[in-house]
């Protein structure tokens, strides 16, 4: 199986190729710079890397990276600096799942490609008439309009939600929710929801980021597990 990561270079993006080519995958990620990743990743016989700023690419270049992948898993982020958080592109996640679904579309794949994003529990999924508090409501309202961030990784999954069926011909989705990251050095035991069980900013859970990579390394090669969750948003805690 050929998998697309962006946000490779990231602390749960690393994580995730690294998951994937253990398993026996081909991975191709498309990374800004290759400085941050470890001389034996760079190395992999099954690893290619396209070094440039996903956004800044032509349709075309981006086409010619999804073409033959069976599927795209995006762990992009805003760095946490002041020019990640407020600075261009204010919506890296969700103009790069739109393009790298138009470029999905454009190659028309035989068989559908799982997109699998990583997002957030403190994104709602309405389709689940998951329920908040009041002022759980207006926190969110303001991160909306202050943390571009949060409305950007909202959005990223409603264009996902609203454009693709469960089982649509060409894209098929997934879009993880962890709640609050932590870094741990191996698997742990996890649990996996529908929807939040707790309340993501007052009462937040953990998540560790191989946990994360784990589930998503098995959305994409477990077809059984992929199945349960496509067209959803699974919500993952640490047990
Ligand atoms: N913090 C939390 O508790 C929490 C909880 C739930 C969900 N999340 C979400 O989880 C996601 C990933 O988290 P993480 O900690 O693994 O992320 P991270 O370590 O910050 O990684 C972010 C990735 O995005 C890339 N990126 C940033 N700006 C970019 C740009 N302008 N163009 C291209 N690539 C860009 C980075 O590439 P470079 O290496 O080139 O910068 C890196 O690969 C985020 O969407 C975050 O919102 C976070």
């Amino acid at each position: 199986m050929s998998v697309l990561v962006v946000g490779a270079t990231g602390a749960t993006g690393r994580l995730l190729v690294e998951q994937l080519l253990d398993q026996g995958e081909t991975v191709k990620i498309i990374v800004r710079s290759t400085r941050s990743l470890p001389e034996q990743l760079i190395n992999h016989d099954r690893l290619t890397i396209e070094e440039a700023s996903l956004l800044e690419m032509t349709d075309e270049e981006l086409e010619a990276q999804v073409h033959g992948c069976h599927a795209v898993a995006s762990c992009l982020g805003h760095n946490l600096s002041l020019r990640g958080i407020f600075g261009h592109p204010r919506r890296l996640v969700t103009d790069s799942v739109k393009r790298l679904c138009k470029a999905i579309g454009k190659d028309a794949p035989a068989m559908p490609v799982k997109f699998v994003l990583m997002n957030t529990t403190g994104n709602r999924n309405k389709q689940e008439g998951e329920q908040v508090t009041l002022k759980h409501k207006i926190v969110v309202s303001m991160l909306r309009h202050l943390l571009p961030p949060h409305a950007d990784n909202e959005d990223a999954a409603a264009f996902l939600q609203s454009h693709y069926a469960a089982s649509d011909n060409i894209i098929e989705w997934a879009a993880v929710r962890p709640d609050g990251l932590i870094d741990e050095k191996a698997i742990t035991p996890y649990d996996v929801f529908v929807s939040p069980i707790r309340d993501p900013i007052f009462d937040s859970g953990k998540t560790s980021r191989i946990n994360v990579a784990g589930f998503m390394a098995k959305l994409i090669v477990d077809d059984e597990v992929w199945r349960k969750w496509r067209g959803k948003m699974p919500v993952i805690y640490n047990a």
